[in-house]
């Protein structure tokens, strides 16, 4: 080799040793509920800004514009326990740095207290607060091998009881409340191993669930969401803060 090649060589390996670690160390995020809505944006903004992307969706095969984006795409039906155990089983040894609880529905609700159907409340308790829990619980172990284990669960104004000035939608509001009340529960018990488990909410936004009403497009919201999430630090465990970082009353 000549002594030209061998400078060249040199120089490769140090570059390599000095820049690999930067490119090894892209954070991972894993988003429920990524196929469509604030969920498909948020898998948009983290690709942007160089994260791995895992996104979730019931149907992959329908999951045509998360699919679009070259994330790596996940069945999970956060509802069904079996789902959420298989989606663990494939990512075992995974580390996760980031989980965003994104999933949710809107549920049974009716105008006059008299209609409401009780029992089609499980369904909306199910995915809107057992959910994410479950989720969680699975994830935890691929969660604790990050150095910066963030959890960060979109729930909604909704859920506030100081802020619930006009009624309306037992199944939504009493299930982001416990949704909350988890968060804040999960906050105490993993705070002390470095653990941020903070709740949000994402704005009125125009999404399937609202029915295109709303003052927000899910750019706009995942914008201000991508910043809290990924400025998130050890003192706003266990917070609740809208899309802008605004903390809210529980
Ligand atoms: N839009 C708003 O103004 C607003 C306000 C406050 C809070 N939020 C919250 O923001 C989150 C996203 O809402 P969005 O407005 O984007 O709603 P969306 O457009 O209706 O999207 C909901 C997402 O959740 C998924 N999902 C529903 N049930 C699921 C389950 N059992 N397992 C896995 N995924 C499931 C849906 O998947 P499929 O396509 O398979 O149904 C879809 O990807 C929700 O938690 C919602 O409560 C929204």
């Amino acid at each position: 080799m000549s002594i030209f090649k061998k400078i060249l060589l040199s120089i490769s390996l140090i570059s390599s040793v000095i820049f690999l670690p930067n490119s090894f160390s892209a954070e991972t995020v894993l988003i429920t509920g990524a196929n469509r809505g604030i969920g498909l944006a948020l898998a948009e903004q983290f690709q942007e800004a160089g994260y791995n992307v895992i996104g979730t969706a019931r149907k992959p095969t329908k999951a045509k514009k998360l699919s679009a984006l070259g994330v790596r795409l996940e069945q999970l039906d956060i509802a069904d326990p079996t789902s959420v155990s298989a989606l663990a089983e494939r990512l075992d040894g995974a580390v996760i740095d980031i989980l965003v609880n994104n999933a949710g529905i809107g549920g049974h609700s009716t105008d006059a207290f008299s209609d409401l159907d009780i029992e089609k409340l499980h369904k909306v308790f199910n995915v809107n607060s057992l959910g994410p829990l479950r989720v969680t619980q699975a994830l935890l172990p691929n969660l604790d091998a990050s150095k910066n284990k963030r959890v960060a669960s979109i729930s909604s104004k909704m859920g506030s009881i100081e802020l619930n000035t006009w009624g309306c939608c037992f199944g939504y509001r009493g299930s982001k409340a416990a949704l909350n009340s988890f968060n804040k529960v999960l906050s105490m018990e993993f705070g002390k191993q470095g653990f941020v488990f903070v709740v949000l909410h994402p704005g009125f936004v125009k999404t399937d669930m609202t029915r295109g009403r709303g003052n927000l497009t899910t750019k706009e919201s995942s914008s201000g969401l991508f910043k809290v999430i990924s400025e998130l630090k050890a003192e706003d465990n266990g917070k609740f803060y809208d899309y802008q970082g605004k903390p809210l009353p529980w």
